[in-house]
């Protein structure tokens, strides 16, 4: 596999998408394939999934729902991901299975190590060359996000508490695997933020 698998994760807010526009638009201009996905809802299974998973009101069992997160995976990563791996493209991805660890983790009733052992099972086991963590106070993503929730999210409204073990699982994450995280502060500038990622990612393409 010749392409380079970048993933950002964070809390709700963070600004991920900020980054991937930006970091999309430099990779172009020096003349990279890239290809945006995202979990979950990245294809048009994914798309019925995510409808699932994020909008369905009512109790989803915590094996169930991860193992619907799992699916989405499996079917990003076999159609969209590593056909453009293989063709040697830039891959940047909004969540991966570090989100499903984070929050299916915090959850309390999965184990997290299991949770990222059924990723791996659904993906043959692929991880991504960097993954960027955007790191924000949970109560601050929140108020960057007031402004434009207009449906129900589940997950969304679940409690302050629980944001807060995402962001501790997600740090916890980054400091066991610190090869592969680029660890940042999600409240520095726009630019500041992009100008440490497109460091990073010009090491790995060399
Ligand atoms: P996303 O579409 O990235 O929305 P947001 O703009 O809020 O980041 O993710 C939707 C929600 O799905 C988000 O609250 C995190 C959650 N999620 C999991 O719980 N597990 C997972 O494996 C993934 C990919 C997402």
């Amino acid at each position: 596999m010749t392409g380079l698998f970048i993933t950002l994760e964070g809390g709700d807010g963070s600004g991920k998408s900020t980054q991937m526009g930006a970091l999309t638009e430099w990779l172009e201009a020096r003349g990279h394939a890239v290809v945006q996905a995202r979990e979950p809802g990245g294809t048009e299974l994914g798309l019925e999934l995510r409808e699932i998973i994020l909008h369905r009101r009512g109790y989803i069992a915590p094996r169930s729902e991860a193992l619907l997160y799992a699916a989405d995976r499996a079917h990003n990563i076999a159609t969209v991901v590593r056909p453009a791996l293989e063709r040697g493209d830039v891959v940047i991805q909004d969540r991966y299975l570090d989100s499903s660890v984070a929050y299916q983790g915090a959850g309390r009733v999965l184990d997290p190590t299991e949770v990222r052992e059924v990723s791996l099972w659904a993906t043959e086991g692929l991880l991504p060359h960097l993954t960027v963590l955007l790191d924000l106070d949970p109560a601050v993503g929140r108020e960057r996000l007031d402004a434009s929730r207009t449906r129900y999210d589940r997950l969304e409204a679940e409690e302050s508490a629980f944001h807060e073990r995402v962001r501790a699982a997600y740090l916890a994450l980054a400091a066991a695997e610190p090869a592969r995280f680029l660890v940042l502060d999600a409240t520095l500038p726009v630019d500041a933020l992009q100008a440490s990622i497109r460091d990073r990612v010009s090491a790995l393409l060399g």
